[in-house]
């Protein structure tokens, strides 16, 4: 590990719910719970209708317990109300909507109140300090502006904190690097795999990435492992801390990355609670066990959201650097789980077999094909600017080898040369499905 200054929070920094006793933050959770419950059921149909079908009351609703008696919400749910119909207060109360395109279909339509942004801004605000960030600072913001939630999210939150946004958004890599060079962030938020382009990039302009004045990179909206982790503090010399956030819940800013601990993102558990359930039975899993992350907003107004089936992989941790619970690293969604020949898999695991092979650079994808009946995978993976051709040809084998004893899976490896992999500026298509339909 680089020797990294510390940035830990001073006493002082911290909001009191931070630090407050777990007695406390359950007292303030189980009074929102039953507030947030009481006004989906109010003033959303489909909670009515839903709860009702079941025989479930918001007065069944008394500990937080008794959360697990209330149906799930799945984004299938979010599209059949599309627009407007998850929202729970008149249209003109809303000041703000974001929406994720999705693969399919309709976008899922989320909205927010002025509370609500207020709030958001809050989470976000907190994260950042947790990843070391303070008042005065310059905070370079690469996630896209727009219906996404990532730039905004991310603009009102540092905003809040005090720092000097540049609103870069994603996109023009030269532009990104020269607004870097030139204005001197102290932070920069972005996803992780465009971070990656951005870095190429400045090696590309002849600048070494461990000189700029960079102090701490804060890095979400997709997975990325510990791996990446010590890759990205290796090569930029700063800080790479973990944010979590999906717009059905509210955005970037619902967990995030202590800098002192970097041992999972703490949930702010004051306005989302989390559960962790068995994804096939749905049933609730003790803390610690993996399992399907399930959300539940505690103070939102606009569109309550409650027992939301996040679809990402995770365990609940207990608090460290701060009281409330954790979150491992998310380790892939359930829709990105690969099956090759019964044996599952998550690109995060290609991910970490890669960086444990040095020839190879970061930039991969998982191509999915089919021969007969039989479905196949290739690793598509670029090798590293300093690696000959023919060692780039070994590393190939070397990553085959390492996939095989610690997956249990073959697949076959392509290790093309330097930006023979498409680029992001957002999230990256890890996964290359050209298999054909059945
Ligand atoms: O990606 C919100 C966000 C923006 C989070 C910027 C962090 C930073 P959506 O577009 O709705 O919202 O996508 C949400 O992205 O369910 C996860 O599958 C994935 N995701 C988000 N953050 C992480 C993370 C934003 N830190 C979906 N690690 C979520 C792993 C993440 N996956």
């Amino acid at each position: 590990m680089p020797d990294l200054p510390d940035l830990s929070p001073r006493p002082g920094d911290l909001e009191p719910i931070e630090t407050a006793s777990v007695d406390e933050l359950r007292a303030l959770q189980t009074e929102r719970l039953r507030w947030s419950v009481r006004h989906a059921y109010d003033h959303v149909a489909h909670y009515r209708a839903a709860w009702d079908s079941v025989g479930v009351h918001p007065d069944d609703v008394r500990e937080l317990a008794d959360l697990a008696r209330l149906p799930f919400t799945a984004k299938a749910d979010l599209r059949d109300n599309y627009p407007f119909g998850m929202f729970a207060v008149p249209r003109e109360d809303v000041v703000r909507v974001h929406a994720s395109s999705g693969t399919t279909g309709k976008p899922t339509v989320v909205g927010y109140t002025k509370d609500d942004i207020d709030t958001w801004a809050t989470v976000v605000a907190r994260s950042i300090r947790a990843a070391g960030g303070r008042r005065g600072h310059v905070l370079h913001n690469a996630y896209g502006y727009g219906l996404f939630t990532g730039g905004l999210g991310a603009h009102y939150g540092a905003e809040r904190l005090g720092c000097t946004v540049v609103p870069v958004s994603g996109g023009m890599t030269e532009r990104q690097v020269q607004l870097i060079l030139d204005f001197r962030p102290d932070l920069i938020m972005v996803t992780p795999s465009y971070m990656l382009s951005i870095v190429d990039e400045l090696e590309r302009q002849g600048v070494d990435p461990r000189s700029t004045s960079l102090q701490v990179g804060i890095f979400g909206a997709e997975p990325w492992t510990n791996d990446m982790r010590r890759e990205m503090e290796q090569r930029l010399d700063m800080h790479a801390v973990d944010i979590y956030g999906l717009s059905e819940v509210i955005g970037p800013g619902v967990a995030s990355e202590c800098v002192e601990t970097k041992d999972g993102l703490t949930v702010w558990e004051d306005h989302f609670y989390p559960e962790v359930i068995d994804p096939v039975t749905g049933d609730v899993l003790p803390d610690g066990e993996e399992g399907e992350l399930v959300l539940t907003s505690l103070t939102k107004q606009a569109m309550p959201i409650i027992r939301y089936r996040t679809r990402d992989l995770t365990r609940l941790l207990p608090g460290t650097a701060r009281t409330m619970r954790r979150i491992e690293k998310i380790t892939g969604r359930t829709d990105d789980m690969i099956i090759l020949r019964g044996v599952n898999l998550f690109p995060t695991q290609i991910e970490e077999l890669i960086l444990q092979t040095p020839a190879l650079s970061p930039h991969f994808q998982c191509v999915l094909g089919r021969d007969g009946n039989l479905d196949h995978l290739t690793v598509r993976v670029e090798r590293r600017e300093s690696t000959a051709l023919d060692a780039a040809h070994e590393a190939g084998s070397l990553l085959q080898r390492l996939v095989k004893n610690s997956i249990g899976v073959s697949v076959a490896v392509d290790v093309r040369d330097p930006g023979g992999i498409e680029r992001s500026v957002g999230k990256m298509r890890r996964i290359v499905d050209q298999r054909p339909p059945r």
